[in-house]
């Protein structure tokens, strides 16, 4: 990027204040009671950390897979990096509620039963994470959803010991979400027992604008899958609603693909940066039970974690771009700033960042801390700094102001 010719992204505000018009239009529920936190669990004062079976195992789950992983993030110390939660996602239960009504854990897949598993995922210091839907049955259609049934089933995990609940939009009534997914921030509230309320609405409804009374985290975009033009579309999406995730409540882009085989490790490199940069939760989506070395040296990079749980938890955006060049920034706790240099394209190329675009005073002498080759640049930098990057690569630094 070169000179100053880059043309500033376009300032997203007044889209989100036409969509919040035409939801508030479409909806009671967050004009009655726009402000009112129906989900005071006190949860995620930063981005949830952890794992979820979903973009490795699919409907293919059973109770070993679950405890070998809680296994593996432990014996790779992956767990004391901050990731504790281990989610079972879709396809856990049985089709058919006992006589009683309540969910039960699949025989054939989950033997010793869902509160089994939670005491051994909390043995290892860990905590457990399952999924249900806000409709009549769940993506797969393997097991019933919780529309209905929200109390009675929030009830039920509590009592197991659940400690995340990812809640899906498939086969639903046609109903607002806006109606539907409350239900079950009001059932978690009254079962006793904190339960960190991730809603996967999809961003159909753009739940960033009433997610944070009813959520501790919303997706904002459909599924990724393993694929560069995916994962950056995701990106995109959620960057839109920067402005609106804080402590409590965040953006969700979706679970994390790096380790499953289908991107360079440049590019996970970058989906992980954004990831963090973002302030998304970092759900590993690959078998940790065989993580690669190189997966490894990208999920446990303590620096490029740490600025995901920084304290101000606010979401970077997207500054600047030319092209396929990208300048993502994002303030940090301590007058620090958190920089991301991205090239989409097809060739190497030099990216400047001026300080003017990422919140620096324009004289101030900057330290730079390189956070994937892990060293603190040895020259000082005023008013710019200027890096070459690779194709579907990045670099990451966390500035700071030394005078
Ligand atoms: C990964 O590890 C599990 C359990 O240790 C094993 O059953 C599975 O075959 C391994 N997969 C690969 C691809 O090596
Ligand atoms: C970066 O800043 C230096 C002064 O510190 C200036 O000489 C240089 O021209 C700037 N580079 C760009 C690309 O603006």
């Amino acid at each position: 990027m070169e000179g100053r010719e880059g043309y500033g992204v376009p300032n997203f505000s007044w889209v989100l204040v036409i969509v919040l018009i035409v939801i508030m239009s479409m909806t009671d529920v967050c004009v009655s009671s726009p402000r009112r936190n129906l989900l005071a669990n006190g949860l995620a004062k930063t981005p949830p950390m952890g794992w979820n079976s979903w973009n490795h195992f699919n409907c293919k789950i059973d109770e070993n897979i679950i405890k070998e992983t809680a296994d593996a993030l432990v014996s790779t110390g992956l767990a004391k990096l901050g990731y504790i939660y281990v989610n079972i996602d879709d396809c856990w239960a049985e089709l058919v509620r006992d006589k009683e009504g309540n969910l039960v854990g699949k025989k054939s897949t989950f033997p010793s039963g869902i509160k089994a598993l939670a005491d051994y995922v909390h043995r290892k210091g860990l905590k457990l994470g399952i999924y249900s839907d806000a409709g009549y049955f769940t993506c797969s259609k393997q097991m019933p959803g919780s529309l209905g049934h929200e109390e009675k089933d929030a009830k039920s995990f509590a009592s197991w010991g659940i400690d995340y609940l990812k809640y899906d939009n498939c086969n639903n009534d046609g109903s607002n979400p806006t109606v539907r997914y409350p239900v079950m921030t009001r059932s978690l509230m009254k079962a006793g027992r904190p339960i960190f309320f991730s809603l996967c609405e999809w961003g159909d409804m753009h739940p960033a604008l009433w997610g944070a009374p009813v959520g501790n985290s919303w997706r904002t975009t459909n599924d990724i899958s393993d694929t560069w033009e995916s994962m950056v579309s995701r990106a995109d999406m959620n960057e839109v609603y920067a402005e609106l995730a804080r402590p409590g409540g965040w953006n969700d882009p979706d679970m994390l693909e790096v380790g499953n085989g289908g991107m360079t490790k440049d590019e996970y490199i970058v989906h992980f940066s954004i990831w963090a940069i973002s302030k998304a939760p970092l759900l590993i989506g690959c078998d940790v039970r065989n993580a690669t070395k190189e997966t490894m040296e990208i999920i446990a990079n303590k620096e490029v974690i740490a600025v995901n749980q920084d304290s101000l938890g606010i979401q970077a955006k997207k500054v600047r771009m030319q092209g396929d060049l990208e300048i993502w920034a994002g303030q940090l706790s301590r007058y620090r700033v958190a920089l991301l240099l991205v090239n989409r394209g097809p060739w190497r190329n030099s990216i400047t960042a001026h300080w003017d675009d990422i919140g620096i005073p324009p004289s101030s002498v900057v330290q730079a801390r390189d956070l994937w080759e892990h060293k603190t640049l040895k020259e000082q930098f005023v008013g710019n700094l200027t890096a070459t990057v690779n194709s579907h690569g990045c670099k990451m630094y966390v500035l700071k102001p030394i005078s």
